[in-house]
């Protein structure tokens, strides 16, 4: 009697509490939960899945994974984003994903320019979640990733690369690809593939659909290589159009280089903590020529061809920098001695020494502090170490035939250091405002570009560091400053 009566009592509580019908949504205020008419538990890839898929992957999956939360697979889900875990089984409430997209705690997901969740999807998560948020249930093949153009405002400059004659720019932004005049920052145009489409085969006036990750010119300044998601295109320079696409890639081209003769291009990449991708192509046919499978054990960030083109060097995730013949393809030698990811590598013109710069393992009083490495490349050891202030090395690049490197850090800044003693050569002066990414110096090392999070391209002197030009596209604010 007195179970029956309080159980009579919640009853007529519960209806006050929530929601019988959707609302319309308002982006701003808290998103309230609805009462369900449903008794069986909610299935992962039934229920939850579609709505991560049309609401969440154009900004975490692929290439964008922002705040580092990848939703494109449950297990990446559950791993949880910048912030932590953004699930916690059996706390719906308490979880970081309901607490965001319901709007009770910023920063608000998806964000206001977006379409929002309704109220009934997001019960639909909060209840499995509350329900253990429990695997997908049958053994399914891996999850085709669904990879869209990125939105408009996401326009990182990933890629950055210089003619050999130093009369050109060219800038990966978003997924773009801008050619400048170095000297008078003029724009020159816009390299576009003409049959490009999104998945629902919507036009798309792009380089790539994706990001623009990787960029390099051809030593006779005729060709530019770009490396997006799952593909990489040669494109002949006069005509701006495509001569080749490279396709065949598990994951995005994060590095492209030609070698020295100009007759093969090197990529890396792969997916992330499965396996390091390098392939090796014949410039004129396309013919991929290498493929080194297992030579890392996590995406491939850096590579760089031996001054006489014998040989391939390569750096990433998996904290090593290794050595391969060409063309065999064969292992040679390893470098140990990073301790987190190696982000490039790069060769002095002599042969003897191999540069490289990444992260250094975090620590509670070193969040992220980035490192340069110096490698002797017969006896196959560390020579030296160097600390730079801040963040991670993104990019290095030898100047010329000097022993002076240039490398890009996470700060904003790019320094340039000796490596036959380790010292410090002075910063490049006008910082960015945001993560460096992207770096590139022309072969003689006199003009230098870099660009990164905030969208622009700065170039300088690589004698005196000084700021030459800013490049943007048309349109596009240049930065106070
Ligand atoms: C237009 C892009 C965009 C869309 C769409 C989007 N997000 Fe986000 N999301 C972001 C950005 C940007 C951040 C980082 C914001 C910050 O750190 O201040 C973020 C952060 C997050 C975080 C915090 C992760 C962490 O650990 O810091 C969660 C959780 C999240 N999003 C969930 C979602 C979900 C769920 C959806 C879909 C319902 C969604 N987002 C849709 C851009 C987006």
């Amino acid at each position: 009697m007195y179970r029956s009566l309080l159980t009579l009592g919640l009853l007529a509580f519960v209806p006050a509490l929530v929601l019988t019908q959707e609302e319309k949504p308002n982006p701003n205020k808290p998103l309230d939960f609805v009462k369900l008419d449903r008794k069986d538990p909610m299935v992962y890839e039934k229920d939850v899945e579609p709505i991560l898929v049309k609401k969440c992957l154009v900004c975490h999956s692929g290439p964008v994974k922002e705040a580092k939360l990848d939703l494109a697979t449950y297990e990446a889900l559950m791993k949880g984003g910048k912030r932590g875990k953004s699930v916690i089984p059996g706390k719906g409430e308490e979880s970081l994903i309901i607490k965001l997209c319901s709007r009770n705690a910023k920063p608000h997901m998806p964000p206001k320019s977006e379409e929002p969740l309704s109220a009934k999807e997001l019960t639909i998560i909060k209840v499995w979640i509350d329900e253990g948020a429990k695997a997908p249930s049958g053994i399914r093949e891996k999850p085709k990733a669904i990879v869209g153009a990125p939105p408009a405002q996401v326009t990182p400059v990933r890629a950055v690369a210089i003619t050999p004659d130093k009369n050109q720019v060219a800038a990966g932004r978003g997924n773009q690809i801008h050619l400048f005049e170095a000297n008078s920052g003029n724009h020159v145009k816009a390299l576009i593939d003409p049959g490009l489409t999104t998945p629902d085969k919507k036009p798309v006036q792009a380089a790539h659909l994706s990001l623009v990750e990787s960029l390099a010119f051809s030593p006779d300044g005729k060709l530019l290589v770009s490396g997006g998601y799952q593909e990489a295109i040669i494109w002949d320079l006069g005509s701006g159009a495509i001569k080749q696409k490279l396709t065949g890639f598990a994951d995005r081209v994060v590095t492209i280089v030609f070698s020295p003769d100009g007759k093969l291009i090197a990529t890396g990449g792969g997916a992330p903590t499965e396996d390091g991708e390098i392939k090796v192509f014949e410039v004129e046919t396309g013919k991929l020529v290498v493929d080194i499978k297992n030579g890392h054990s996590d995406t491939v960030y850096g590579a760089c061809f031996s001054p006489d083109g014998t040989k391939l060097a390569t750096c990433g995730a998996d904290k090593f920098v290794k050595v391969f013949e060409l063309p065999s393809g064969k292992f040679i030698k390893s470098f140990e001695g990073h301790t987190h990811h190696v982000m490039d590598v790069g060769w002095k013109s002599d042969g003897k020494l191999l540069a490289s710069g990444g992260a250094e393992l975090p620590t509670a009083t070193a969040p992220s502090k980035g490192v340069i490495k110096v490698w002797d490349f017969e006896k196959g050891e560390q020579v030296r170490t160097i600390n730079t202030p801040t963040k991670p090395v993104s990019r290095l690049r030898f100047l010329g035939k000097t022993s002076v490197i240039v490398v890009s850090i996470g700060d904003g800044s790019a320094a340039r250091f000796n490596v036959d003693n380790g010292g410090a050569q002075g910063n490049l002066a006008g910082a960015a405002s945001d993560y460096l990414h992207a770096l590139d110096a022309s072969p003689d090392g006199t003009l230098i570009a870099a660009g990164g999070e905030e969208g622009v391209v700065r170039v300088y002197n690589g004698a005196n560091g000084q700021l030459v030009k800013t490049l943007t596209p048309p349109g596009v604010e240049q930065p106070k400053k």
